[in-house]
């Protein structure tokens, strides 16, 4: 893959998953074992990833931690023979290099990208945002990567939404092309369903050229007043110079209570051990309801 740094913005409040977040940051929720940030950084590095940039905020240090050594706690593992788990929390903290930087507040998605350009630098990087959970056999990015080395323009994620979801989404106006790629001529941050150009939203992958960075510098305060990712990509769309892939697999808004639980049940089932019994255990509840 062209980009080999991934920046991952986390330094958002994460509102909608009060009042957990009140101390516990947003990616740090576990999906049955794994926090939600732990799930992308495994898409990341499958993808070819191998430095990420966490932009992130006060009181969100146990994300540096997740990734980091912990000798105590793999001296007791060892110590109590659990080889397994002790294997699995080495390599968490073994599989990529984590650099951080702080946004000193959440003044919006674009903002928190422009945060990391430093340690970015003038190359292609993605953006992976840790609460959007991708299962698919091709990791999300190396799908997107293929259109973004064929035309080197900067490649958005889509997705089609129902109508009536638009607003949650920044929806594109654009062609489709060949093979799930859209020509992109621009991207309207949550429209109402009568105005939306069309039903394809973008998702929270996107393989971006340096160029954006001097459009986010130079951007005014949008939607709620922040600084705006899907704003500064409606300027490179304008300039003919952003393009769409199809995402092809499963994604769970996991910042949502409603797709968490959905996540929940996704991964829950496909796990090897798990699944079974919890299988098991939701056709009985399913059945118990049907009989009320
Ligand atoms: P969200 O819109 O999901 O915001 O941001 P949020 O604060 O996490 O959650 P809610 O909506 O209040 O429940 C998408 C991603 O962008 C990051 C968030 O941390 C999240 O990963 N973000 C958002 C920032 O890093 N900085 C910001 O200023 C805004």
């Amino acid at each position: 893959m062209k980009a080999t740094k991934a920046v991952i913005p986390a330094a958002g409040f994460g509102t909608r998953f009060l009042p957990a977040t009140k101390t516990v940051p947003k990616e740090m929720i576990p999906l049955v074992d794994r926090p939600l940030i732990h799930e992308v950084v495994m898409e990341a590095v499958r993808s070819g990833i191998d430095r990420l940039v966490l932009v992130t905020a006060a009181g969100k240090s146990s994300i540096e931690d997740y990734f980091d050594i912990n000798p105590a706690l793999e001296r007791f593992l060892e110590e109590k023979g659990k080889g397994e788990i002790l294997e699995e929390v080495r390599r968490i903290s073994r599989m990529v290099e984590v650099l951080a930087v702080r946004q000193k507040e959440p003044r919006g998605l674009g903002h928190a990208v422009l945060c990391a350009r430093d340690l970015v630098g003038a190359e292609p990087f993605a953006v992976i945002l840790p609460d959007e959970i991708m299962d698919s056999e091709i990791p999300c990015l190396m799908q997107l990567d293929a259109l973004f080395s064929r035309t080197g323009q900067s490649v958005i994620g889509l997705q089609e939404v129902p109508r009536s979801e638009t607003g949650k989404y920044g929806i594109i106006d654009g062609d489709p092309e060949q093979g799930g790629a859209y020509r992109v001529r621009g991207v309207v941050e949550k429209p109402d369903p009568a105005k939306a150009p069309t039903r394809m939203a973008v998702i929270g992958r996107y393989l971006l050229a340096p160029e954006i960075f001097p459009i986010l510098e130079n951007l005014p305060p949008g939607a709620g007043g922040e600084i705006q990712l899907a704003d500064a990509l409606d300027i490179l769309a304008r300039r003919g110079e952003l393009a769409g892939q199809v995402f092809q697999g499963t994604r769970h808004d996991a910042g949502d209570k409603l797709g968490f639980l959905m996540a929940t049940v996704h991964y829950g089932l496909k796990d090897r051990r798990l699944g079974p019994p919890f299988l098991r255990f939701l056709r009985e509840k399913i059945s118990s309801l049907g009989e009320k």
